[in-house]
């Protein structure tokens, strides 16, 4: 898979690239990710990427055609799962990307959209900054517009980050066995869809400030610790999480990704995580600061 990132910050991404699952997934050549730096794709003499909002008003809003510009320069770049190249120019052969705007205006990040979002070829995240971007090119450009949560950030990258996190952990020999993130908090399901939260965990000491490990988990009886685990992930999302033993996933549009907008369209792949049903029998990174053509 490939994933593109647009920000005007491409330093944040540095330590963040490098380090645990991403850094893991790059090395296993099961991600490329590629940061570009849109003001690099301004086409005036001092790379200006934001102006003041028309109508007044505080704060900076970031430009269409640096943006632009950046999106389609970017999307005419290759994209095979390993490509490595060092200015990420492989030229002929791309896989469309799947567009995303970070935006606190989005739809709400899950796991599900985590889930498909990892079974693209190709990503292109877009961060934004200050009060936002010029809402032209939002509607010539047609991303899917996701968000961390309620609350403003001051940029997109953070979420860009969260993706890029999310989605390199579920490809395929990213973690370090398979079955781990089929075992994660709402990759679980119950047989009707509904998702739960994971179990909990314990390591050595087996007696720690008073408190001991439950006596199943020391037992060695591996369908007694299954059926355990099955109890506390129900049990803990009754107490925790009730709204989601509510929700059948097959219907319900809080955990089923909804469409993309109709020009952002992408081609389905095949599967990366397996999803867990209880009770079923189923059970490179380059950091460009990458200098666009001098435009006139
Ligand atoms: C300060 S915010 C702009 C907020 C915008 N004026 C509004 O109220 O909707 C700057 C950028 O941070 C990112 N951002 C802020 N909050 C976010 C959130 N909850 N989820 C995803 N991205 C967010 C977006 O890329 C946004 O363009």
């Amino acid at each position: 898979m490939r994933i593109d990132v647009l920000t005007l910050f491409p330093d944040l991404f540095t330590g963040f690239l490098a380090t645990s699952i991403p850094a893991n997934a790059i090395e296993e050549g099961a991600l490329s990710c590629h940061v570009h730096d849109i003001r690099a794709f301004a086409a005036n003499k001092h790379h200006k990427v934001d102006d003041r909002p028309f109508g007044g008003g505080p704060g900076m809003v970031m430009m269409c055609q640096p943006i632009f510009d950046a999106v389609t320069a970017v999307e005419s770049q290759g994209s095979t799962a390993s490509d490595r190249v060092v200015d990420g120019m492989v030229g002929g052969m791309s896989d469309r990307a799947v567009r995303v705007l970070l935006s606190p205006q989005g739809e709400r990040l899950t796991q599900s959209r985590v889930e498909w979002l990892a079974q693209q070829p190709r990503l292109l995240l877009l961060c934004g900054h200050y009060e936002g971007i010029d809402e032209r090119v939002i509607e010539e450009l047609k991303p899917l517009e996701i968000s961390l949560g309620d609350y403003v950030l001051s940029g997109g990258e953070l979420g860009a980050m969260v993706i890029i996190d999310a989605v390199a952990r579920l490809q395929p020999g990213v973690l370090g066995h398979e079955e781990s993130a089929a075992e994660d908090s709402f990759s679980v399901r119950t047989p009707e869809g509904a998702q739960l939260l994971d179990c909990p965990h314990y390591t050595r000491p087996r007696e720690w400030n008073g408190r001991v490990v439950p006596d199943v988990l020391v037992s060695g009886d591996h369908g007694a610790v299954a059926r355990w685990r099955d109890e506390q992930r129900i049990e803990r999302t009754r107490t925790r999480r009730p709204d989601l033993l509510q929700q059948d996933s097959r219907t319900n549009s809080q955990t089923q990704p909804q469409p993309l907008p109709a020009a952002n369209t992408h081609k389905p792949v095949t599967h990366v995580a397996k999803a867990t049903r209880l009770n079923a029998s189923d059970s490179g990174c380059e950091l460009h600061g990458q200098t666009a053509p001098e435009s006139a």
